[in-house]
């Protein structure tokens, strides 16, 4: 459920008209409403707490790491899953105390670890050999004890777009679940490394639950090896990934996912970590975008939008697919027809959507993508020179803007030209 919808034929987010933020803001901009995000974190935690685990949720900072939504979801109890340095800072300047904060990713410089050994936070995921070395190092350069996860993997098809499926033997993440034991065994024999949890991420967007329950069964069964092996394993962290529908797609419901997990991890008596991303604030935020221009060309029409690839990018890259409302809610009877909606960037690949079918939209009028909240701002760029998305948080009648749109000075403030090119002709 989200908060976005038509009040009197025009659509609102909670109880802002979207027109307004349209007049005051400028477009593009995302959206996002406060009460969807507090309804989807208290939707999740609360399934796990009815199947019988009280979960620790580290909410994916990458589908959305603007502070004020990281500082939002922590004041209702969520931690931070972060994969960067910058990941971290943001979720220490959203006020995410350092014990709730989890490192994840595939490559850590040694800078990362360092600052986050430093910081204390609860746990770093490591995924290599190297990595593990590295951070023994760190960690006794800093006269520091860490405990540690693997993240291992399951191999396992999530049954996802390959550019998110992340659990199989040919993807670059984790430690094969079968060299997991050599690995525990050398981590545990390493400077200042303690390995007390085990980890894994297996996709994005996943539809389907059955991927899941065969990647927990291993990694339970890998937890009593471990256990048996003489690890003092007692955290299990089963990464994010629950899909979201966008489309026709139907994934399973918080609850079902959480009982199908607690059912496979329980016996473990382990503490349950949780990374949802998407979940949390896919379907909680929209890209508010006005129609510059109506094209009929001699194959296609064309809705040429103020918003484009570099500020949506997840049609170009993976076919993602947003729905398209207009904000003036169409008559019953209008006339729907395909049309190709297109941002101004120059290249096809721009392409939000492909004979979409919809009402009639003029030149001028405002439409919102759904299901934008997640993967959206946060993959936004300034290709084509063009400003970075601002972003709006709306709670109940008001709404802040939470990233102010980027202005022509910041941006040409970013680049110098070197005093040994000539900036004058001749
Ligand atoms: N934990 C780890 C280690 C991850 O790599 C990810 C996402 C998550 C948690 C959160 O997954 P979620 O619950 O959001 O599915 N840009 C792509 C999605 C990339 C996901 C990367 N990892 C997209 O727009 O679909």
């Amino acid at each position: 459920m989200n908060h976005f919808d038509y009040i009197d034929g025009v659509l609102h987010a909670e109880s802002v008209p979207l027109p307004r933020i349209a007049d005051e803001v400028g477009t593009p901009v995302y959206v996002y409403s406060a009460a969807t995000l507090r309804r989807h974190y208290t939707v999740f935690v609360d399934a796990f707490r009815k199947a019988g685990v009280e979960p620790n949720v580290c909410f994916a900072v990458k589908a959305n790491s603007n502070l004020a939504v990281i500082a939002l979801l922590g004041s209702l109890g969520a931690g931070a899953d972060v994969v960067s340095e910058g990941e971290l800072r943001r979720a220490l300047a959203a006020g995410i105390p350092p014990e709730r904060i989890v490192f994840s990713g595939v490559g850590k410089t040694e800078g990362e670890l360092r600052f986050a050994l430093e910081t204390g936070i609860h746990e770093i995921n490591v995924e290599s050999e190297s990595e593990i070395r590295l951070l023994s190092k760190v960690a006794d350069e800093l006269g520091r004890d860490a405990e540690i996860a693997i993240r291992v993997n399951p191999d396992v098809d999530a049954k996802t777009h390959e550019k998110i499926s992340t659990g199989r033997k040919e993807n670059k993440f984790g430690i094969d679940i079968d060299k997991a034991e050599d690995i525990y065994a050398l981590a545990a024999s390493l400077p200042r490394i303690t390995p007390v949890s085990v980890a894994l991420h297996i996709g994005s967007q996943l539809t389907d639950l059955e991927p899941y329950r065969l990647a927990f069964r291993r990694m339970a069964d890998l937890v009593e090896r471990l256990r048996a092996n003489g690890h003092p394993i007692r955290r299990v962290d089963l990464g994010g990934g629950l899909g979201i529908p966008y489309d026709a797609e139907t994934p399973p419901l918080p609850d079902a996912y959480a009982q199908m997990a607690v059912e496979e991890v329980k016996h473990l008596n382990c503490e349950v970590m949780l990374e949802p991303g998407r979940m949390i604030v896919g379907n909680a935020g929209i890209l508010l975008s006005r129609a510059l221009v109506v094209k009929q060309g001699d194959a296609k029409r064309f809705l040429i939008l103020d918003s484009a690839m570099n500020d949506l990018i997840r049609p170009a890259l993976y076919n993602g697919h947003h729905g398209l409302r207009p904000v003036v809610e169409p008559a019953a009877d209008a006339p729907y027809a395909p049309v190709d909606v297109v941002g101004p960037i120059c290249e096809s690949g721009d392409t939000f959507a492909k004979d979409r079918s919809l009402p009639p939209i003029e030149e001028g009028d405002l439409v919102a993508f759904s299901s934008a909240g997640a993967y959206g701002a946060v993959m936004a760029s300034t290709y084509n020179s063009r400003l970075l998305v601002p972003e709006v948080l709306v709670d109940g009648d008001h709404y802040a803007v939470i990233r102010a749109r980027q202005t022509y000075e910041e941006m040409l403030g970013l680049d110098s030209i070197p005093s040994w090119i000539g900036t004058e002709h001749g």
